[in-house]
């Protein structure tokens, strides 16, 4: 009988991650239970995703929503353990750094399934970021250990993890090889939203520590407003109740100076929105490696990354979200020549379904 594995999945961006996996498992012949938590639930943030990236219906939706940390983690280990005891699988699979991810581990972990994480050994060193805190305690529960990258391997010898680590390259390059559309004539997102190819900014806000403090936001805002180019402004949802809440609201809301809020993008026309961009401006981890894949300039909105890389590089600065430091960012010359291959070949997917498939238990 053919390996049974449980793939936990949840928030925008692990739908990205498991997409190809999901394909490359079934190709291998290995059987796939997959568990929506339900973390993200709006069409926009789940949906479109699925129907875009022809992932399959999960198995169970756990439609956990939105709580608090503690609320959302809980609930989810509950209805996983249901599902594991029920599903009875040979390995768990989790994706990523968000609160589905470790629900996802510490389930299989207390159940004692083995355990596979993909996209393990990131590091942003900074604790205040709930998503530090998922990938360290998920790399230390897991058995099978996904690196994207070479340095994600050196971090988790560092930690003395270094039984089931697999460099495998990154399964978002794979997802953008295959669903990037850069050499169409002319994006349709651009057209509808009257956009020249490489005359505009693209921006993206959800971090807490940038959009949970008014004056944080309000401070990047004003800066990008003052910008001489449009700045393109795809808002989540956790980002457009922080910006409903700032007492000019109405302002924002209504697009002022060079902001254009519009409702968050699918895939491929998120990714034509990057591709095409003169600029990326993001505090997101995935975009800014998609940034990088696309050969467009990232600004990280942040004080570190886990994708050292792409700044390694000069493709990506970080500013950590202060204005002047935007600004001067703005002004920054980037590298003309194409972004070296850090990422692997476009091949992760495959290789993980590969060791799901014939590594030892
Ligand atoms: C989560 C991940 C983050 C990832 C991001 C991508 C954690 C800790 N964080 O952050 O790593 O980069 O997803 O988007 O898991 N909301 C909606 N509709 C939705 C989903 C969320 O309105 O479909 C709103 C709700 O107000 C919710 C808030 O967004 O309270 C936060 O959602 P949550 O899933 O807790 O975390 P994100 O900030 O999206």
């Amino acid at each position: 009988m053919p390996r049974k594995v449980l793939s936990v999945v949840g928030a925008r961006p692990q739908f990205v991650k498991a997409a190809l996996v999901s394909d490359a498992m079934r190709l291998r012949g290995l059987r796939e239970c997959l568990i929506h938590t339900g973390q993200h639930y709006d069409h926009e943030m789940s949906q479109i995703f699925f129907n875009e990236l022809g992932l399959r219906a999960p198995d169970r939706n756990l439609g956990v929503g939105s709580q608090s940390h503690a609320g959302q983690v809980a609930a989810m280990l509950v209805g996983i353990e249901a599902a594991i005891l029920q599903e009875k699988p040979d390995i768990a699979l989790v994706f990523g750094d968000t609160n589905s991810t470790l629900a996802g581990a510490l389930a299989a972990a207390k159940l004692g399934i083995p355990l596979a994480h993909v996209e393990a050994g990131l590091r942003s060193f900074n604790r205040a970021m709930p998503e530090e805190l998922n990938r360290v305690l998920t790399d230390h529960a897991s058995d099978i250990l996904f690196c994207p990258t070479q340095n994600a391997v050196t971090q988790l010898a560092r930690e003395a993890i270094t039984r089931g680590v697999h460099f495998v390259g990154d399964t978002m390059y794979d997802a953008t090889l295959r669903f990037s559309r850069q050499d169409d004539t002319m994006p349709a997102i651009l057209a509808r939203l009257g956009l020249t190819s490489g005359r505009y900014l693209a921006l993206t806000l959800h971090r807490p520590g940038n959009v949970d403090v008014p004056e944080r936001l309000t401070a990047i805002l004003e800066t990008l407003a003052d910008c001489d180019t449009s700045v393109v402004f795809p808002v989540h949802p956790r980002t457009m109740g922080k910006i409903e809440a700032l007492p000019d609201a109405g302002r924002w809301l209504r697009g002022h100076g060079a902001l254009q809020l519009i409702k968050p993008l699918g895939y491929q026309d998120m990714l034509a929105l990057v591709g095409q961009a003169h600029c990326l401006l993001t505090d997101s981890g995935g975009l800014q490696k998609e940034a990088y894949f696309l050969r467009t300039p990232c600004i990280t909105l942040r004080g570190e990354t886990e994708w050292t890389e792409t700044v390694d590089e000069g493709w990506n600065v970080l500013v950590d979200a202060e204005p002047e430091r935007i600004l001067a960012a703005l002004k920054h010359r980037f590298p003309e020549t194409p972004p070296p291959p850090h990422y692997g070949d476009g091949r992760a997917s495959r290789l993980i379904a590969d060791i799901l498939a014939t590594t030892d238990l």
